[in-house]
């Protein structure tokens, strides 16, 4: 008898319950980890907590097993002596504040939209609670391309009469109304946190820049106060209005996306050339004057929009402008680079400009040549997930937007090939879709660590064993997040000085998620 008929039959007769929420797990050969597979009749879904005086909770996802799987366990006045000692103590001092948390999410592409409807209407529920229902990881930003980028199925834009500098020909493509507005409309309708929208363009219509086409770099014609700047603010404003009229309120818009790829002429896909001054100048002179005259003031924009390795730089050419800096709120930033480059850039760029805030928004695995493109549970690639955000977050970021919601079986749909990994890869012949390990790494943060949370002190007595940071919840509550990227299981003392000790366990290979009640909720 085969071990799942005997499964079977135990649940038949009653002797063990498998529940509907678990992951059911799939593991594809050559690859580290497995992938959770959601269906029309299966989906797994996070185990609310909640927090009593006397006890906290874990949610653990590990290389070996669980996927954000909780459990409860008693808080204690000592550690438990463990000999030999092998142990970490992490002291929580909720007294170091730093950044508030804006939020976490992913991004809105046509390939996303594309994706979710190659599903039945029962698995696309499903796909969307993962992401933005408390079934799921409760996702509060969403990014959205302004008109098309390589995640499209072409090159198109809102704007294709040439010299129509009012734009009165303006109007949204049919990947806006018939995919992005229904999949983020429905994203809201189920989603507890109101999502937080950011638009970014990737480039203007071709007639509006130097080099004729969207398709390649280079930048608008003439220069910032004329006319072709003027009306690249004005679609933009008109991008936010378009949707405002579908009742999709946006919160905030880039500058554009990656603006250094536009410096080359044969950049692949869309992409538009500013320079630091340049994107200064058209900030001052038209983005911001055209979106206060139309109302839009309470946009928050962000500059960059690209690299780390621009910071400090960036910011210094736009925010000493003290008109420039009066319209932006904040600085938008993209992962590829990172191995190369220190975070400490960004603790200098929030001590320079403590006004601003930090945000990533942008992130993707599999994107380099030598890259498999899609790895079907990848737990590296999660962990390249998680410890960027600790990072980005342990050096003053707020926030963290990832990029495709989905994702094919080939990292597509990408009208030039440039396929990548996404934390969901949905599988269409099968009607069914993958969460991958990337997912839960993601989720251990945007499920727990609310819009509104405080980043506090958390230190280590060995610090290079694993990464942690910890938060104090908008409700008062704590969260520390705990990642093990160590072949090793480790015991672990969390000492919070007015509550107690957490003595649990990190698995090898896992990240945590601990969560208790704060003296002043007891
Ligand atoms: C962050 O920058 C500030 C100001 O430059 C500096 O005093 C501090 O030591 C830096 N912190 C870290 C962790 O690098
Ligand atoms: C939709 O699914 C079919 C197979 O069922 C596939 O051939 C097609 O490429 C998918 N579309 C996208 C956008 O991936």
């Amino acid at each position: 008898m085969d071990a799942s008929f005997l499964f079977l039959l135990l649940i038949l007769a009653g002797a063990v319950s498998a529940t509907d929420d678990d992951c059911k797990f799939r593991q594809f050969p050559d690859t580290s980890s497995f992938v959770c597979e959601c269906s029309s009749s299966h989906c797994d879904v996070i185990e609310e907590y909640s927090l009593s005086d006397e006890n906290f909770v874990v949610y653990t996802s590990g290389k070996r097993g669980f996927r954000l799987d909780k459990e409860e366990m008693p808080i204690r006045n000592r550690p438990t002596p463990i000999v030999p000692d092998t142990s970490i103590t992490i002291r929580i001092d909720r007294s170091e504040e730093y950044q508030t948390i804006l939020g976490f999410g992913g991004s809105f592409t046509d390939a996303a939209a594309l994706n979710l409807y190659n599903l039945t209407s029962d698995v696309q529920e499903k796909l969307l609670r993962a992401y933005f229902s408390t079934d799921g990881i409760e996702y509060s930003f969403g990014r959205v391309p302004i008109a098309s980028c390589d995640f499209s199925t072409r090159a198109y834009s809102y704007a294709e009469t040439p010299d129509d500098f009012y734009l009165e020909d303006f109007q949204l493509a049919f990947e806006d109304i018939d995919y992005k507005i229904p999949m983020i409309k429905r994203a809201s309708a189920m989603s507890s946190r109101p999502i937080k929208l950011l638009g970014s363009a990737w480039s203007a219509p071709g007639w509006m820049k130097t080099s004729g086409a969207m398709q390649g770099g280079g930048p608008l014609r003439g220069m910032p106060g004329g006319y072709y700047y003027k009306t690249w603010a004005l679609y933009l404003a008109k991008f936010v209005e378009a949707y405002s009229g579908y009742d999709i309120p946006f919160w905030g818009l880039t500058g554009g996306n990656e603006p250094s790829a536009g410096a080359f002429p044969n950049w692949a896909w869309q992409a538009m050339f500013f320079s630091p001054s340049l994107q200064r100048d058209f900030i001052k002179l038209d983005l911001g004057p055209i979106l206060h005259e139309r109302g839009h003031k309470e946009l928050q924009i962000t500059i960059l929009d690209d690299q780390r390795f621009l910071l400090p730089r960036w910011a210094e050419v736009v925010l000493e402008d003290p008109i420039a800096s009066q319209f932006v709120t904040g600085i938008g930033i993209h992962w590829y680079w990172d191995d190369f480059v220190d975070p400490s850039r960004l603790n200098a760029t929030h001590h320079a400009y403590p006004d601003y805030f930090m945000l990533g928004t942008e992130a993707c695995e599999g994107h380099l040549d030598r890259e498999e493109e899609v790895i079907l549970g990848s737990w590296e690639r999660g962990e390249a997930y998680s410890f960027n955000i600790i990072e980005d977050l342990g050096n003053w970021v707020a926030g963290w937007i990832d990029w495709n919601l989905a994702l094919n079986m080939i990292g597509g749909p990408n009208w030039v090939g440039n396929f990548v990994d996404s934390p969901i890869i949905v599988n269409a012949e099968e009607d069914v879709f993958y969460k991958q390990p990337m997912y839960y790494h993601l989720g251990h943060f945007s499920k727990f660590i609310t819009p509104g949370s405080v980043r506090v002190g958390s230190s280590s007595d060995r610090e290079r064993l694993v990464e942690h940071l910890a938060f104090k919840l908008p409700d008062g509550d704590m969260a520390l997040v705990v990642l093990n990227r160590k072949e090793f299981t480790f015991p672990l003392h969390i000492y919070d000085p007015d509550v107690g000790y957490l003595n649990a366990e990190i698995p090898s290979r896992s990240i945590q998620t601990y969560l208790w009640k704060s003296p002043s909720n007891l």
